[in-house]
């Protein structure tokens, strides 16, 4: 086990409040990001020049007054591309430039380079593009009836749920859509190539996978990965949206330098970044459930409908993800999930914190919300009735979960929490009160931890120690405010028994650590963690033997430990164990590397171990709603989150309300609107209203589960970048009990999301009417 031998410094640095690496910087505002940098003479400044149509041959382009604006330097089109016009992470469908077709409105159809951004911007939009216009599809209906797909329909099995359902004591079907979500991260995209000698590029880039963005690059430019070197200091925030978003500004600023052989640089305007980078898949969800009078779920059939957007992307991914989270923490014996992934013309769906996760978690949570409904009982007895436990302990993909502490982590925010005297405080609120109304929801959240993808499970680091002692490490992971780099420094530290202060981390670069994963699916101190910890164990083997060899004692006689190291009878600073190991030529620089084991998965049949472990969690969300105006607060969450043995409780707290908050504004106020022409009209925060602090719960409490995880992880932590997203549900959950609340009789609402305020007034008209709508009796 990876663990062994390790000795732990008296004060550990590891397991205890650090803050963030770059904490003083960021708020003093001395952190660097790409914008900060100096600009290099000659710099040039890019935008594009987009469609304005949704489907369309291009039938001419005519870029004369472009070229003749003020500040212009170059024009470039897809002609000018010497390699490879792709920027996509695998299937070789997005284009840096439209050749021939544009496949959704804002694509981009030519590059302006000026000596301004304010003239680049102004330029490009005097591009006269000629089209053959085509219908776009838009809707899932449309993408639907023309069988519109980026890859066949998936289907995931276990028995026979049609003849569960047709057996079962109740049946109920419903449906649920749920919208996308922009990213929003401060930083928007953006990127600086500067021409290097021989034709080589160095690259800035804001972007979760620097290893992509240099393959990308360099076929794009018909060179060698070897000829491109891409570096990111830090993320201004990425949440999936620079997963692979971020290699269209990269290439556009690869090729400006590659033609022209001065710097340039493309920072994206808030609204052009909107409209031209992907978002989180919107989701439409039909299910038919068949359970018994204590709401045990005896058959399931979910049908899972996705736009992806124009191109492949990440969607099968994503999509899979969706797939694999249907049960949550659910055991379901006869189920049958389908997903179809319909092509749409839009700009491509990408990844987003979760991926996929909370659309197919949420549907799950809103059929046990609507089972509860049906029976007349409290949905958190149907949540409970139906936990994974022992003799039902297998997914419907064939894994059987090994780590399900849901039981008891539900149990304890339930007592906590104060459940069962919260539900009767809020029943005898409701009871005297005919306009404001209150609900309170508990919902767990079950989060498998790998890339699905079973290769891109590995992760390197390099690892140098010099002679005065200090330590520089670097590994394949990005830093994006995730507190990643001081996880990872922390490791490093104890490993060597020294204070934090001691290890400096360092920009991440694609010619330091080759070959890497992107930082996603929230491994990132899962596995760089562990590369960089066993860099540090190679190198301190060599360490212990120069002190047997120097010092005559036994390999367990020399302990690092708060910056000293004793190695027998001989006591020394750390400082002075490296000077002499110097000295006497010992190595101090090593690499390090790590994949994960033990995950395998069959895609074609939807069956294996496609996670290393879960990461667990629940949430207790208070509600109230005016059912007047349909407007909302949330009142409280309670929140008890699983880490393993955290590696930091400062930064994952962090983590945990962050995503808290991210999941409720995807949830409640974030909507993507897009007219019949297929242009986004949300593009800006004026129209597109992310949570502010005002709408952070008055109290909001975050507590860690305390326990190891059962796999030998780092240290025994757990990932906890997106399994705390999807605690958001608890949100959606009250707010539907808000709204039954107004007629319980006619069951749970049938409440899409986000549940603005005109969705929750709809809804609670619905109720008050009295007609039954989620879930519409059937079959018996
Ligand atoms: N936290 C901050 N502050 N900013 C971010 O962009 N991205 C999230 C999560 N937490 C993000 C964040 C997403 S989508 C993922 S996958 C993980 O961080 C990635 O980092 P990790 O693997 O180191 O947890
Ligand atoms: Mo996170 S959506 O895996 O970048």
């Amino acid at each position: 086990m990876a663990e062994a031998g390790i000795q732990h410094p008296r004060t550990p640095v590891v397991g205890v409040d650090q803050r963030h690496d770059s904490a003083a910087l960021h708020v003093a505002g001395k952190a660097r990001y790409i914008d900060d940098e100096p600009e290099w003479p000659g710099l040039l400044h890019l935008a594009f020049g987009v469609s304005t149509e949704a489907s369309a041959t291009i039938e001419g382009i005519d870029l004369s007054a472009v070229r003749a604006a003020p500040g212009v330097v170059a024009v470039f089109t897809a002609a000018d591309i010497p390699g490879a016009n792709d920027v996509s992470p695998f299937a070789g469908d997005d284009r840096l430039l439209a050749d021939g077709e544009v496949l959704w409105l804002g694509q981009p159809v030519f590059l302006v380079a000026a000596t301004s951004r304010r003239a680049a911007r102004q330029a490009a939009r005097l591009g006269a593009i000629t089209y053959g216009s085509r219908p776009p599809i838009l809707t899932i209906a449309q993408a639907r009836a023309a069988q519109s797909l980026i890859e066949p329909t998936q289907r995931m099995a276990r028995g026979d749920a049609h003849q569960a359902l047709g057996q079962a004591p109740h049946r109920l079907s419903g449906q649920l859509a749920m919208g996308g979500q922009d990213h929003f991260y401060l930083e928007g995209q953006i990127a600086l190539a500067r021409p290097m000698e021989d034709g080589q590029i160095h690259l800035l880039s804001s972007t979760q996978h620097p290893s992509e963005v240099q393959h990308l690059v360099a076929h794009l430019l018909g060179r060698s990965s070897a000829d491109v070197t891409v570096e990111v200091r830090r993320m201004g925030g990425a949440f999936g949206g620079k997963e692979t978003q971020g290699s269209l500004y990269a290439a556009a600023a690869a090729l400006v330098a590659h033609h022209t052989g001065r710097p340039a640089k493309f920072r994206a305007d808030r609204d052009d970044d909107m409209v031209q980078t992907g978002k989180r898949h919107d989701f439409e969800v039909d299910y038919d459930v068949g359970f018994d009078d204590a709401g045990h779920i005896l058959g399931l059939q979910v049908r899972l409908a996705s736009r992806c957007g124009a191109t492949v992307d990440l969607s099968p991914a994503i999509n899979d993800r969706a797939m694999f989270h249907v049960d949550n923490t659910y055991f379901l014996p006869a189920v049958e999930i389908v997903s179809e992934r319909l092509k749409t013309n839009m700009v491509s769906a990408t990844a987003f914190r979760g991926f996929g996760g909370p659309q197919g978690m949420l549907a799950i949570e809103r059929v046990m919300d609507a089972v509860a409904g049906y029976l007349g009982c409290d949905p958190l007895a149907v949540r409970v009735a139906n936990l994974y436990g022992p003799g039902r302990d297998v997914t419907p993909y064939g894994m059987k979960v090994l780590d399900n502490i849901a039981p008891e982590l539900i149990a304890k925010l339930r007592e906590d929490g104060r459940y069962a005297a919260r539900q009767q405080d809020v029943a005898a609120f409701n009871a005297g009160s005919p306009v404001l109304k209150k609900g309170l929801a508990l919902t767990p959240v079950k989060f498998g931890i790998s890339f699905t993808t079973t290769h891109l499970n590995q992760a390197g680091a390099l690892l140098h120690v010099y002679a005065d002692g200090s330590i520089q490490i670097n590994h394949g992971g990005t830093e994006m405010g995730q507190g990643l780099h001081t996880k990872v420094a922390q490791v490093v530290a104890q490993a060597f028994g020294v204070g934090l202060g001691t290890v400096r981390i360092t920009a991440t670069r694609t010619d330091k650590v080759p070959n890497t994963s992107a930082t996603a699916a929230s491994s990132g101190a899962d596995m760089n963690g562990m590369a960089a910890y066993n860099a540090a164990l190679a190198i301190r083997e060599r360490l212990v033997e120069f002190c047997v060899r120097t010092y005559g004692c036994g390999a367990e006689e020399v302990v690092f430990e708060a910056g000293t190291v004793t190695a027998g009878a001989e006591v020394m600073t750390w400082e002075t164990l490296c000077r002499r190991a110097y000295l006497a030529r010992v190595s101090l620089s090593s690499t390090g590397f790590y994949a994960t084991p033990g995950i395998e998965y069959d895609r074609a049949a939807h069956q294996g171990t496609p996670f290393y472990y879960f990461a667990y969690g629940a949430a207790l969300a208070e509600v109230v709603i005016d059912t007047l105006t349909g407007e909302y607060r949330v009142l409280a969450a309670d929140i008890l989150h699983d880490c393993g043995n955290s590696l930091n409780p400062a930064i994952d707290k962090g983590q945990i309300e962050g995503a808290f908050v991210q999941g409720q504004g995807w949830l409640t106020s974030e909507e993507l609107v897009w007219d019949a022409k297929g242009q986004l009209l949300t593009h800006a925060p004026s129209t597109y209203k992310i949570p502010t602090a005002n709408d952070r719960p008055d109290h909001l409490s975050v507590t860690l589960w305390d326990g190891p995880n059962l796999k030998p992880t780092i240290h025994r932590s757990k990932a906890v970048g997106e399994p705390p997203f999807m605690l958001a549900n608890a949100v959606l959950s009250a707010l539907g009990a808000a709204v039954a609340a107004c007629n319980p009789a006619a069951g749970w609402p049938e409440l899409d999301a986000p549940a603005t305020p005109e969705r929750m007034l709809a809804a609670i008209a619905r109720q008050k009417a009295g007609a039954r709508k989620a879930g519409v009796e059937r079959g018996q």
